[in-house]
């Protein structure tokens, strides 16, 4: 696939595929300045964790671009870094990719506007190119716990279209694939924005790998239907007790999944693992426009005057999680140990 992120070098711009419209159209949205990353983040030109931590990562490069000739650059600069980090709320990726780009600035000491643009897109290029490698390294854990013949239920997309490169579930998937197994995805299709029906469905269905969309209410009938070998999703931010925080809608998957005895399993990079907070509880939950449950888009289907919930992600419980896949292994509970252990390990 064209890669959906791009920096371009000649317009100084990153380049979005605008998600807002696939499957049916292929728009492409350039951002040039911080407003323009950060709007992108918020409609969800550009959506899933570790894409955004990328998106928000060339963020900081242009944001040092649009504060040049700006006396007190410095502290526009501390401004804009600010609004992108905060662009988002859940997802760990974003913050952790605006203060990567602090710590940067900090080691390097006291340079220029011009030398510091020059390290930070160095840095986001890196970033980008390692999320590529992370995602290949999980699928291949992954892979392995994926059986010739299982059909995997994923929710939301945690895809190509989710990462850099081919995606967390969607890379076990891959990697199973690779493995030499034959493997079949139900992609539930999550309300509202359909990341499922829109994006999982469009991303496997163009890489040859067979899908099926179901209604997200109908997963309790397939499962029971004995449709359903495997569960596997990304996360937006997995909390030091190992409870995964994914698009709204998976906690519910994951308790049917128990009731059925379907292995359930979350895949993310390490860096989606936030140490500083303590259970899933504790993550903050994006509260997103109404209109997004309201209409169908232009279409409205609710009463004028109803208000409607529009929390864009839930915590699954860790208990709930048969592993968590990385790409450093696979971690099995019990969680805090095993997340202790990965982090000891880092340092
Ligand atoms: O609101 P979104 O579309 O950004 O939510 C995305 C998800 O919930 C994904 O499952 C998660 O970010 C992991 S992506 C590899």
């Amino acid at each position: 696939m064209t890669e959906h992120i791009q920096f371009s070098p000649e317009k100084d711009a990153l380049v979005l595929l605008d998600q807002r419209y696939l499957p049916t159209r292929e728009d492409w949205f350039d951002c040039k300045t911080t407003d323009d990353i950060v709007e992108a983040l918020i409609v969800m030109v550009v959506r899933g964790a570790p894409a955004i931590g990328v998106t928000a990562a060339y963020g900081c490069y242009l944001a040092g671009r649009e504060v040049a000739g700006n006396s007190d650059w410095k502290v526009e600069l501390e401004k804009n870094l600010d609004k992108i980090e905060n662009a988002r709320p859940t997802a760990v990726n974003l913050r952790w990719a605006v203060r990567e780009m602090k710590r940067v600035w900090q080691e390097s000491g006291d340079v220029s506007l011009d030398e510091l643009c020059a390290v930070w897109l160095k840095r986001a290029k890196e970033i980008h190119v390692d999320d590529i490698r992370m995602c290949e390294d999980i699928g291949k854990f992954g892979g392995e716990l994926m059986d010739d013949g299982d059909t995997i239920m994923t929710h939301c997309n945690a895809g190509a279209l989710a990462t850099a490169g081919y995606g967390t579930a969607l890379g076990v998937v891959h990697g199973a694939v690779d493995q030499g197994k034959k493997v079949q995805v139900i992609a539930n299709e999550t309300r509202p924005f359909l990341q499922g029906a829109r994006l999982t469905a469009y991303e496997l269905h163009r890489d040859g790998i067979p899908v099926k969309v179901a209604c997200d209410n109908a997963c309790a009938l397939l499962m029971k239907k004995g449709l359903v070998q495997k569960v596997v999703v990304g996360a937006d931010r997995i909390a030091a007790n190992g409870d995964a925080v994914n698009k709204i809608g998976t906690y519910g998957v994951a308790l049917l999944a128990r009731e059925f005895g379907i292995p359930f399993y979350v895949a993310a990079p390490v860096y989606t693992i936030d140490p500083e907070t303590p259970t899933g509880d504790d993550v903050p939950i994006e509260d997103r426009t109404p209109t997004e449950v309201t209409h169908i888009g232009e279409h409205r289907i609710t009463p004028e005057g109803v208000e409607v919930f529009n929390f864009a992600f839930d915590s699954t419980p860790n208990e709930l999680i048969a592993g968590i896949i990385t790409e450093k292994g696979v971690l099995r509970p019990p969680y805090i140990e095993a997340i202790k252990k990965l982090y000891s390990e880092e340092d």
